[in-house]
């Protein structure tokens, strides 16, 4: 018999998927398959109008009027690009934090060359950043300020709503990357002050990899962003010139219909639960482990320490242990998949004390159980005390 696995790897992506998400997909390969918004088909109609019905899911998931301003993409990588290099010119000046994903620091990074001024806002050794910090850092010139929600490494969340406010007050950009927490915890677009949010399909919103996007709310002018690609739409078929409206501005190319569809499933899997009951299992889960870790002699716990200011993702180390090695014993010996390193947010790990050995990551999610937390908890203790 297989030996069963304790997936903790759901900050990389979630597994299992809902059985919905899977049967979803299957239904559209088999039963829609055609190409969306191209063709005057029955098919073709079906295959748009899935992906109609997902763009107004995600606009309702995050309180957004007009689903249009919803753009589609390969993952919140590909809609943190499109929404910096799309939006912002030489000489702009941009906030971020010390706590950001290479998706955000990178594009930053190249556009800096570009004439782009940074600046790095310090966190905290837990991860949170203070928005006097960023009050501090404005600039007459300052155009956006760019934060994640919660850390890929600590899952620290960050005080999205002080800083809509200071964003506001100031006449800024706000732009929240929200791989980790789109689908676990909520967001509200308006409420927060959000004038733009970058998701991926495939972690908590339990879509398959290949989806995600950039919504983008109406402070934003369409007709001044400049798209990452061009090509064809499926509308305005006429001129050789990208249409400048949205979603099709953003949107060149076949769409991944089977993708969508999947994460349309995704988004009434999290409908029929509840956001509610999936936050409050995961604050659950993510407690029994953050304390039970904290009782093994010999383990450094990262992050806040607190289920109620962190997404389901812990990080932590084993003294003595190089992280590699505590992951391989733990697949190894005990069927826990989990990742270990620098996770893509080497700024992360210089804020918490943890570059460059990086931690141990364990990232949970609603199909996770306290019988599996109990496991771990054990795994890591036997581990702890053998020593190396
Ligand atoms: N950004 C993803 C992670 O943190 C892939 O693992």
């Amino acid at each position: 018999m297989e030996k069963k696995i304790i997936y903790f790897d759901n900050a990389a992506t979630s597994y299992p998927k809902p059985e919905e998400v899977i049967q979803a997909m299957v239904r559209f390969l088999r039963e829609v398959g055609a190409n969306p918004g191209r063709s005057g088909h029955r098919l073709s109609i079906e295959a748009g109008r899935v992906i109609y019905e997902t763009r107004e899911k995600v606009a309702q998931l995050f309180g957004v009027g007009d689903s249009s301003r919803v753009i589609f993409g390969l993952n919140a990588t590909e809609a943190i690009n499109l929404g910096l290099k799309g939006i912002l010119c030489p000489g702009d000046h941009v906030i971020t934090s010390s706590m950001e994903h290479n998706s955000v620091m990178r594009p930053l990074r190249a556009l800096e060359k570009e004439g782009l001024a940074l600046t790095v806002t310090p966190c905290s050794p837990e991860g949170f950043l203070d928005p006097n910090h960023v009050r501090q850092a404005i600039r007459r010139t300052t155009k956006m300020v760019v934060l994640n929600h919660g850390s890929n490494v600590t899952g620290t969340l960050q005080p999205l709503e002080e800083i809509g406010k200071i964003c506001r007050q100031h006449e800024l950009l706000f732009f929240v990357d929200a791989a980790q927490t789109a689908g676990a915890i909520p967001i509200d677009l308006g409420r927060q002050k959000i004038d733009l949010i970058a998701f991926t399909g495939h972690k908590a919103l339990w879509g398959p990899t290949g989806t995600g996007g950039l919504i983008i709310g109406e402070r934003v002018e369409e007709k001044k962003i400049v798209p990452l690609k061009r090509g064809g739409t499926g509308s305005r078929s006429e001129s050789e010139e990208q249409p400048d409206f949205l979603p099709d501005l953003g949107e060149s190319g076949t769409a991944n219909g089977v993708g969508l569809a999947g994460l349309l499933a995704g988004l009434d899997f999290i409908l029929k639960i509840g956001a509610e009951k999936i936050r409050n299992h995961e604050i659950r889960l993510t407690q029994c482990l953050l304390t039970g870790l904290q009782g093994i002699p010999g383990i450094i716990v990262y992050g806040p320490k607190d289920a109620q200011k962190q997404c389901a993702t812990i990080s932590f180390n084993i003294k003595g242990w190089a992280p590699s090695e505590i992951s391989l014993r733990l697949e190894e010996e005990f069927g826990i998949f989990c990742r270990v390193g620098l996770h893509c947010a080497p700024a992360a790990h210089k804020t918490i004390g943890t570059f460059p050995q990086g931690t141990v990551r364990f990232g949970l999610s609603y199909f996770n159980h306290e019988e599996e937390v109990d496991q771990a908890l054990q795994a890591v203790q036997y581990l702890a005390r053998k020593g190396v």
